[in-house]
């Protein structure tokens, strides 16, 4: 039997109802791959700007899938943990590291609501197309997570799916649990609304499709860099 005793409880509950999408099946069958597989070795170009400019010590990326930006990261000398709910994605992500000989990364296959990190603090946090794939409950924890292991001042960075694009949802948060999700499309004014109660807006823009040998970006995408109030 099951009982709904504590708010942990609860929000476990509404996972169930909310159908997404299957990771390890997306790492396994790689016949017609999405865009951050196909360019799996390539750092966002939003990451690639933002650390041209800034210097940061200590990064965290949430579901970094292979670890592109995390490997990245690491490159330019930087602490990384990465974290993907993903075993296979985690698996290919160390195989990566490895071939581009990086120590400075740790990936861990983790559910971002599973982990402990309050002990921890980030100068940089990244999450390139998680957030539009979390369940509406578990969004105000999330935000949560991403400012409490923040440094003063620390930044975020977020890659999010835009609407009016292609390949994404466009339904509000009644409708998700009512069907299969392949991930939600939001606007410039609520990806502001919902950030801004704890975040200052550094840059918020369409993306634009772009891909060289070194980064690539897509115009399906928000690129957003927030930094913590
Ligand atoms: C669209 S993929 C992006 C992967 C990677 N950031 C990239 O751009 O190459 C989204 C990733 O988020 C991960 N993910 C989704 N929900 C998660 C959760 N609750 N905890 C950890 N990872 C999660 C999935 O396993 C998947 O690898």
């Amino acid at each position: 039997m099951n009982y709904i005793n504590t708010m942990k409880d609860l929000f476990d509950m509404l996972d169930r109802y909310a159908e997404g999408v299957d990771w390890d099946a997306f790492y396994t069958n790689r016949d017609k791959p999405a865009p951050f597989l196909k360019y799996n070795k390539l750092p966002d170009k939003c990451v690639v700007d933002f650390m041209r400019k800034r210097t940061i010590k200590k990064a965290c990326e949430f579901g970094c899938g292979e670890g592109r930006n995390a490997i990245y990261l690491a490159k330019n000398d930087v602490d990384t943990e990465a974290y993907d709910l993903s075993e296979i994605a985690i698996e290919n992500a160390r195989k990566n590291a490895r071939e581009s000989k990086v120590e400075k990364v740790v990936f861990k296959a983790e559910n971002i609501f599973e982990l402990d990190l309050m002990d921890k603090r980030f100068d940089l946090i990244i999450d390139s197309g998680v957030f539009h794939h979390l369940t509406p409950h578990r969004r105000l924890q999330y935000r949560d997570i991403v400012s409490n292991i923040l440094t003063e001042k620390g930044y975020f960075i977020l890659l999010c799916f835009a609407a009016g694009e292609d390949g994404a949802d466009e339904v509000d948060d009644y409708e998700f649990y009512r069907r299969k999700q392949t991930g939600v499309a939001f606007t410039e004014e609520r990806l502001k609304g919902f950030w801004e109660e704890k975040f200052d807006v550094v840059d918020l823009r369409k993306g634009e499709n772009i891909v060289d040998n070194q980064m690539w970006e897509s115009e399906y995408l928000y690129v957003c860099v927030f930094r913590k109030i």
